[in-house]
């Protein structure tokens, strides 16, 4: 169905995760003062992204050239000496599960790690739409029924949804991780915020929270003359809906029967549950 894909340590990564920028990526040596924000895909990164680059001020000419994302080789070419000579805070991306991290053992590096999860469903459904014919690593043409199937299989990009996000759910209680969910930064923005400043060290006035709370909004970070946004690739599919549910439009109720049990029997006593709407 037109889905490329390298095999890195074992799991399903896009062809654009090569063995160099990954190399680098674990090699890379992070500062207390760095933030690293981690998800899978689909999960609200470039959400949280521009909420970190808000809070951090280190907005730069576009939100993508805010941040390094150093495992993928299409971004933006660096080098490691151009990483290890930018001043703190440096900001990073990842796609990865736990042992796969930026830098590392999360546990032996100083950076902090924000992981943000959203609920499986709503997370193929995304990913199906944003796959499904885009110009850019893929063009994935097969249908629904399909992509359902490699997403339970743990066969689209960056591997089990289970497994990765329950190798970061492991460890949420270390004091350089902090675990968030979509949900909650879309039930309660405030409250997410203050959260995400809290554990940044960032101090958070009023006027502030304001200020962040409507550039963050999903309206405001849609609209196409949003300066930070220009330079996005296929922009427009980052922002399809921004709401939580949408997958209703995409499982029949067979199908959807079977993820709940799937999903029951692989969250198991985790601990970890999620709002599906
Ligand atoms: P939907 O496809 O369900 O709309 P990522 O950035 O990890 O690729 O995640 C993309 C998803 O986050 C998309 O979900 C997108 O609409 C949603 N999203 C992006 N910005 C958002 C915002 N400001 N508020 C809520 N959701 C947002």
């Amino acid at each position: 169905h037109g889905y490329k894909f390298r095999m890195v340590d074992g799991r399903v990564m896009p062809p654009y995760i090569t063995p160099r920028c990954y190399g680098l990526s674990r090699r890379i040596e992070t500062r207390p003062a760095d933030v690293c924000f981690v998800s899978y895909p689909k999960s609200g990164t470039t959400w949280l992204s521009y909420i970190i680059v808000l809070l951090t001020g280190k907005a730069a000419a576009s939100l993508e050239s805010s941040f390094y994302w150093v495992e993928s080789s299409w971004t933006h070419p660096m080098t490691e000496s151009d990483i290890a000579s930018d001043r703190s805070p440096r900001l990073f991306k990842s796609h990865m599960p736990y042992d796969m991290a930026l830098g590392g053992t999360p546990a032996q590096n100083p950076c902090k790690y924000i992981y943000i999860a959203r609920n499986p469903k709503d997370v193929c459904s995304s990913y199906f739409y944003f796959e499904s014919g885009k110009s850019w690593s893929g063009f994935y043409n097969g249908g629904w029924d399909h992509w359902l199937q490699m997403f339970t299989d743990g066969k689209v990009h960056r591997g089990d949804w289970f497994e990765h996000v329950l190798s970061w759910w492991e460890h949420r209680n270390a004091d350089n991780i902090l675990f968030l969910t979509y949900e909650e930064l879309k039930m309660d923005p405030r409250a997410g915020l203050t959260k995400i400043a809290r554990f940044l060290d960032v101090e958070l006035t009023p006027g502030k929270l304001d200020e962040v709370a409507r550039k963050v909004s999903f309206s405001e970070m849609k609209t196409t003359e949003f300066s930070a946004m220009k330079g996005v690739k296929e922009f427009g599919k980052f922002f399809r809906k921004g709401e939580i549910g949408s997958w209703k439009e995409y499982f029949t109720v067979a199908q959807n029967e079977r993820f709940d049990a799937l999903y029951a029997s692989r969250m198991g006593s985790s601990g970890l549950d999620f709002i599906f709407m």
